[in-house]
């Protein structure tokens, strides 16, 4: 049974597999203090310490304590899950127990991207905790996926009461644990440098990462995770947390001064303000939580699964993606029929499987200053017409797919000039551009069905079965012509849900395509997207070397199976670094694979490599795709290589990606310890034409050819005999 209330101690009990998550409810007025969460305990009755209420020092109770759901003004100083103002302007608020009711299965969360589940595999508890004389109604939603050692958290306000109440906070998850010297790991980056892991030590105060941008953005991330020191692949305690959400949040460690730890995450508060008439709700989007005893590769591995079988739907959720090209880096603006149909032929003849037009093939866009929201082919480019080019594509017996910005608009576009107010703007106030482009009001139905209409219209005139959604600018000027002043404070969550509202439309109507998002590369890589999209452009930089960190911050948290990674040409792009083509590869093999370059330009060798690389795709996708994850060794720690790992569900098959990025004189290559092998199965492996038991490679280690020079790439791929 994965939730247990036991009514003689009022105290809820939560299982996985591997671990418990316990809470009480305080006797006297009915707080629910959080008590544990961590390694399996065994039994119903876990003895437990009940803290217990003291009115004449109530403060002490209240800050004093580990609480399940902290509110604002009534004791608790530290960061608090929930805020409110009401009609008459107060602000305190103390939700406390009314009831509960366990359930098997999840319910899914109206309008917003959540995991889902059957009874089979997931219990949900739901705790009503109210405020009566504030007239608010909090309700604790916990999930518990018992196989997998997840539980997902989210919260239900409610106005109860006969008056106006303004939400001004609400997170959605909250935990309260006894300090351990532990340290804080976050993810932080830029554009072409998103997801580098930081590791830190959590000092007294507050620590934590948030976004403020309207996209969950380049910058940081929307993960957080407590590690005890230590803290290695194998061993160590992680409590992490990752939100479901791709706009505003907020992701905090607070250390206060008796040594407890709250972690917390949620909608970040920053222009925050929802108005809730009487009877109205509001539901804040779900958090992961993981707790793992075994280090961060039982994390990784445990996030990685969660989302594949519970999070990723879609015909494309659990199979191979087409290899691609894109033309993006190979033409920019400057291609057309011709042009395209010359990369598709030549790309065909190598595997690769399907063509996508990035930007650039609509209204006026010969550059990147005009036209979006001109969703309607431009015929000087694409000469003959969309259906004439995808048939041209599709008789070589490749798919097509193209790229929308479906969230902007341009102020030279047909669309701006004919409804300049769809733009979000102040009156009166010049907006703030970035790369000449504006942000749609989402927020309008009238705007996201012009949108909706005019993307179908092109869907439906050809076969088109891949879309790059892509997003190239943060929210500004955030104004709504169409809300009253007393719910502008509404606009950044609405939007969000408005993102989601078109991409579900996009998914059930053509539910052949395979959605994959991006973000001026990997700005809005989250959890949140990954319902609507099984894949996500990773970033821009798809430098081999850069990529290296890039691909081990992203697959710290998501499966490799939604890591967009292609070859490109060099000098790189975004760095001008030149690496070997079959480094390129098997770096980008790591994620779902394709290309984008010039494929008629690039010389003959490398075209004929491609044809190797599309052919080891197809040998080894099944594996990483599915498989466990295993970090071994991280070229940004170590400065001289970097070397994963993945293995087969069964342990029957594995394949080791090892790079050599710097040579250093008198230093040997490396021995590497392997992972999650059979300690008493042998395995045979390729490149070294040898056998080695698996207890000998986990333990002595898998001895790397030696290379002499940089940028090496090598794959060792295990069979068990
Ligand atoms: C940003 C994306 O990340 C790129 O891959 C490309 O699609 C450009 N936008 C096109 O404008």
């Amino acid at each position: 049974m994965g939730i247990i209330f036991n009514e003689k101690e009022s105290i809820f009990k939560l299982d996985t597999k591997n671990t418990s998550y316990i809470m009480g409810i305080e006797g006297d007025l009915g707080h629910l203090v959080h008590i544990y969460y961590g390694k399996k305990l065994k039994g119903d009755n876990n003895p437990s310490h009940m803290p217990v209420i003291n009115f004449t020092h109530k403060i002490w109770f209240m800050d004093g304590n580990a609480m399940e759901y902290p509110a604002d003004g009534c004791g608790d100083f530290r960061e608090h899950c929930i805020e409110i103002r009401t009609e008459d302007g107060y602000s305190a608020l103390e939700p406390v127990y009314v009831s509960h009711n366990i359930y098997k299965g999840k319910p899914l969360l109206p309008g917003l991207p959540a995991t889902f589940a059957d009874e089979s595999c997931c219990m949900t508890l739901e705790i009503v905790m109210q405020d009566a004389l504030a007239g608010v109604e909090a309700v604790l939603l916990y999930s518990v996926f018992e196989d997998t050692d997840v539980i997902t958290r989210s919260v239900r306000v409610r106005n109860i009461s006969d008056k106006n109440v303004t939400l001004t906070k609400v997170l959605s998850a909250c935990l309260d644990i006894v300090n351990d010297n532990y340290e804080v790991i976050t993810l932080h980056g830029a554009w072409g440098r998103e997801r580098s892991i930081q590791r830190q030590k959590l000092g007294y105060g507050r620590c934590g990462v948030f976004s403020e941008r309207g996209v969950s953005g380049h910058q940081n991330h929307p993960f957080i995770a407590l590690v005890s020191e230590n803290t290695t692949q194998k061993t160590g305690d992680v409590y992490a947390m990752n939100f479901v959400y791709s706009g505003n949040y907020e992701a905090q460690c607070e250390r206060t001064s008796n040594d407890m730890v709250r972690m917390v995450m949620g909608i970040n508060p920053y222009n925050f303000a929802w108005k809730l008439e009487s009877g109205q709700e509001f539901i804040a989007p779900e958090v992961v939580m993981v707790y793992s005893a075994e280090g961060l590769g039982k994390m990784t591995r445990t996030f990685h699964d969660l989302y594949r079988n519970h999070l990723i739907r879609g015909k494309y959720k659990d199979i191979k993606r087409p290899i691609l090209i894109n033309n993006w880096e190979a033409t920019y603006f400057d291609f057309d029929t011709e042009k395209l149909l010359q990369i598709a032929k030549e790309a065909k003849k190598h595997g690769i499987e399907m063509l996508v037009v990035d930007d650039g093939w609509f209204g006026n866009r010969f550059d990147d200053n005009r036209a979006l929201g001109d969703w309607v082919v431009n015929e000087d480019k694409i000469k003959g017409g969309l259906k004439y080019l995808v048939d041209e594509v599709n008789k070589l017996g490749m798919k097509f797919g193209m790229w929308f910005e479906p969230e902007m608009i341009c102020p030279d576009s047909d669309l701006y000039r004919a409804h300049p107010d769809w733009a979000f703007h102040i009156p009166g106030r010049e907006g703030a551009r970035a790369r000449n482009q504006m942000v749609l009001d989402m927020t309008r139905k009238e705007v996201r069905d012009y949108i909706f209409d005019s993307m179908a219209k092109v869907l439906n005139s050809a076969n088109v079965e891949y879309i790059k959604w892509d997003m190239n600018r943060a929210l500004t000027d955030v104004a709504s012509l169409s809300l009253p002043a007393d719910r502008q404070g509404e606009i950044y969550h609405r939007y969000m849900l408005a993102v989601y509202e078109l991409q579900e439309r996009i998914v059930k109507e053509f539910p052949h395509i395979l959605l994959e998002n991006c973000s001026s590369g990997g700005g809005r890589y989250d959890p949140g997207m990954l319902y609507y999209s099984p894949q996500i452009w990773c970033s821009d930089n798809a430098d081999a070397i850069d990529r290296l960190s890039i691909q081990e911050g992203t697959a710290l948290i998501y499966p490799l199976s939604t890591m967009g990674a292609h070859v490109t040409d060099c000098p790189n792009h975004s760095v001008g670094r030149t690496t070997p083509f079959d480094t390129r590869g098997i770096v980008a093999l790591a994620g779902t694979f394709g290309y984008e370059l010039d494929v008629t330009k690039i010389d003959e060798k490398e075209r004929e490599q491609i044809s190797e690389q599309t052919k080891m795709f197809h040998k080894y996708n099944d594996l990483v795709r599915e498989g466990d994850y295993y970090r071994l060794a991280s070229y940004s720690l170590n400065n001289r290589y970097d070397c994963y790992m993945v293995v087969s569900k069964d342990k029957k098959e594995a394949l080791v990606t090892y790079v050599q990025v710097k040579t250093v004189a008198a230093i040997p290559a490396p021995v590497i310890k392997l992972d999650g092998l059979l300690e008493d199965v042998k395995y045979y492996i390729d490149e070294l034409e040898n056998t080695m038991p698996g207890d000998v490679l986990m333990n002595m280690g898998l001895p790397v050819k030696p290379e002499h020079g940089d940028y090496k790439a090598r794959l060792y791929h295990l069979i068990a005999e």
